[in-house]
């Protein structure tokens, strides 16, 4: 008989799968002090048990917690439980066309987790994020607000970083979002794009890049591009999403409302309905707290309408 959640551990985050991305999420996770409890669960038990072990030595030099290999039934109190098991990109690959494999390994674990009546957030990071989200939310039944995907967080991240370093300015201090699929129809978001308040093509002219829309061309490519390149040189990626997750992580439990563009269903927003892809949110203790509309121009709205409809014939096929 299986154990059932009676109140939730808010301090307790269960990792459901241990390749590449899981282990480094749940490394990154150690280190940012957010849990004091962390369950790492994976199809290899040996595999998770490892981890669990290699991770825990760090402790440390951290703060401490219990991070141990378990079980279904170690996650029901769990605050959030993140699945990024799967098989990832190969050289070549598209993250859609893992969809038939992934939504398959979905389809085993969702259900352990809802039949055990589990309150806690479900964070997707399997790709292809944005359908396994949509996939996740109707196999669950779980509420809109408590499934979330890492959509475009780590693309968005590396907009950043490429228009800090063109910049020559802390990336940080760059707001600008990639929004759409997490994948190869996503869209840089270039018309709301600015450094702390001053529009991106003014910024540039004050850095004396005068080349605007080639350098933007540029930078979107390469960061749509990232992945790809990534995976021909070392055959994964796993840091960056992996400070993504820990990112999601710390807005939830610290109740942040931070805006991050996680992959959510949307309804209606742009004349698109029923599809999950990114788009900036607000994110606190309860998960999504709800879209922000960016401005977007024409051109942009368009891409986004084609972005949905990229990844609602996927849906068609996958019969979730
Ligand atoms: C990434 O963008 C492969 O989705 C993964 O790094």
């Amino acid at each position: 008989m299986e154990k059932n959640c009676q109140e939730l551990n808010l301090r307790k985050v269960a990792m459901i799968g241990c390749g590449f991305v899981g282990s480094a999420s749940a490394f990154a996770l150690m280190q940012s002090g957010l849990f004091s409890e962390m369950v790492l669960i994976d199809a290899d038990m040996d595999r998770a048990d490892g981890e669990a072990m290699d991770i825990r030595h760090g402790l440390p030099f951290e703060r401490p917690m219990k991070i141990y290999a378990g079980d279904y039934d170690d996650i029901v109190d769990a605050a959030i439980i993140i699945i990024t098991a799967g098989a990832n990109q190969k050289p070549d690959e598209t993250r859609l066309d893992l969809v038939h494999k992934n939504v398959a390994i979905l389809r085993n674990i969702i259900p352990e987790i809802s039949k055990r009546g589990c309150q806690g957030i479900l964070l997707i990071v399997s790709n292809p994020v944005d359908i396994l989200t949509y996939a996740a939310l109707k196999i669950s039944g779980f509420p809109e607000n408590r499934v979330i995907g890492s959509g475009t967080v780590l693309d968005t991240s590396r907009l950043k970083y490429e228009i800090g370093e063109y910049l020559g300015v802390d990336s940080r201090s760059v707001h600008a979002f990639i929004i759409g699929e997490h994948g190869d129809s996503e869209i840089a978001a270039w018309s709301s794009a600015n450094v702390s308040g001053v529009p991106l093509r003014n910024f540039y002219e004050m850095r004396g890049r005068h080349k605007y829309e080639k350098a933007a061309e540029r930078i979107a490519d390469t960061v749509k591009n990232s992945a790809y390149e990534i995976i021909a040189k070392k055959k994964a990626t796993y840091y960056g999403i992996a400070m993504s997750v820990r990112r999601i992580c710390e807005a939830i439990v610290r109740d942040e409302k931070s805006i991050l563009p996680i992959s959510s269903r949307m309804h209606g927003e742009y004349g698109i309905d029923d599809v999950v892809l990114s788009m900036p949110a607000i994110v606190g203790k309860d998960g999504l707290e709800s879209l922000v509309p960016i401005d977007l121009d024409e051109k942009e709205q368009r891409n986004l309408k084609e972005s949905a409809d990229t990844l609602k014939e996927v849906l068609a096929d996958i019969d979730c």
